[in-house]
């Protein structure tokens, strides 16, 4: 997977213009707020996501006008490709190969990126939300249908959140419930079988690249934690017997709060270093190798399933990180092409390193 050019046009701040980046290591410079994450977003969402930042679409549009684009040229699968996704008013338009596709989900299918971030490096100690994105960004970006499972499972929640709200004072709709609930328990039964298969895999993986952080002396062992109660070998028939079991038994309580109190949007990942739990005991250095870890595997998982290396976005977050851990973050994402932003000129330089300075979104 390398990019090989990306045009940009009104995208945030940044200045129309059309870089291309080396297949090596592309380091992006300035000061603060010149454009450099804006430029790692414009490439990241050519993988299907959504801003890494959590924007809305409409903020991507530079201030001001009401159409912005990009273009990008990249090889992959073995053959040139290219992609557009046009942010037009509040509709997105994606082409890929000049072809018009309904939904960015499919741009996963032939660019796949890891984006490391400093807000990744609070996964561990943080709130349950972000590790559900990192699971589930991650489960996206190898499988198209299980974003559309997710953005349906919310779709859903939605409108049964706001039955509960009715119900709490017309009581007689309270017969209605069950048809989402069924649907509920269909999908997310889906989605937290999805997650066990990833983490299954992921846990492995993981564990090797923190055993190499710690030169040897920490075990990293990851846990699905579930209201629900779902153990790592459960069928999803399994799941759905729980699903619905938790969904019956917190029914009342629902009510109460108005609220869908069980159910995978609810569940969490927990982290131990050798039997102890990460989140209370860890160090906020071991805690920063698990979220290094995590991130190395997600490119790793990638690489393995595309058979080709994901390309790599770091946002400012070699300079959160000691030495030992940049180097070590480097030596494994060899073979990917490689962005990396931050205030001060690159000291890590070779043949295959192109250098980008950003100013007031200027781009040279
Ligand atoms: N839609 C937009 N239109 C124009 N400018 C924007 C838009 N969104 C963000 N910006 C500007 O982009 C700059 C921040 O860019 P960013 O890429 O985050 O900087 P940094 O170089 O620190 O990573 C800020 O000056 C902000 O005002
Ligand atoms: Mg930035």
């Amino acid at each position: 997977m390398k990019v090989k050019s990306l045009e940009f046009s009104d995208f945030r701040n940044l200045k129309n213009n059309i870089i291309y980046p080396s297949e090596g290591v592309n380091v992006i410079f300035g000061d603060n707020a010149q454009g450099k994450t804006n430029l790692l977003e414009a490439i990241w969402l050519f993988s299907g996501g959504h801003s890494f930042r959590g924007s809305k679409e409409n903020e991507l549009t530079k201030f001001g006008s009401n159409k912005s684009e990009l273009r990008m040229e990249f090889f992959s699968q073995g053959r040139d490709q290219n992609a557009e996704i046009k942010f037009i008013s509040n509709k997105k338009e994606i082409f890929i190969n000049n072809v018009a596709k309904s939904s960015s989900a499919y741009l996963s299918q032939c660019f796949s990126a890891v984006v490391f971030s400093p807000e990744h490096l609070s996964l561990v100690k943080n709130g349950p939300s972000l590790r559900r994105k990192f699971i589930d960004g991650a489960i996206c970006q190898q499988d198209v249908k299980f974003a559309v499972m997710m953005s349906k499972y919310s779709r859903i929640m939605f409108q049964r959140n706001a039955l509960l709200k009715e119900i709490y004072r017309h009581p007689e709709l309270k017969e209605t419930l069950f048809i989402w609930d069924d649907s509920l328990i269909e999908i997310g039964s889906k989605i937290i079988k999805r997650r066990l298969d990833y983490l299954r895999k992921l846990r492995s993986i993981a564990a090797q690249f923190h055993l190499g952080i710690s030169s040897g002396k920490e075990e990293l062992t990851i846990e699905y934690v579930s209201g629900v109660g779902v153990c790592d070998d459960d069928s999803e028939q399994d799941i759905i017997k729980k699903l619905k079991d938790s969904f019956e038994k917190n029914r009342n309580e629902d009510i109460k709060l108005s609220c869908t109190n069980c159910g995978p949007h609810r569940d969490d990942l927990e982290f131990f270093i050798n039997g102890i739990k990460a989140k209370t005991f860890g160090s906020q250095g071991q805690q920063r190798s698990i979220v290094l870890s995590l991130k190395l595997s997600e490119a790793q998982m990638l690489w393995e399933y595309f058979d080709e290396p994901p390309v790599v976005l770091l946002d400012d977050v070699l300079s959160e990180i000691d030495r030992s851990r940049q180097e070590y973050l480097l030596n494994n994402t060899r073979g990917c092409q490689t962005f990396i932003t931050g205030c001060e000129p690159p000291v890590y330089e070779n043949e295959n390193t192109k250098i980008f300075t950003i100013n007031k979104g200027e781009v040279s």
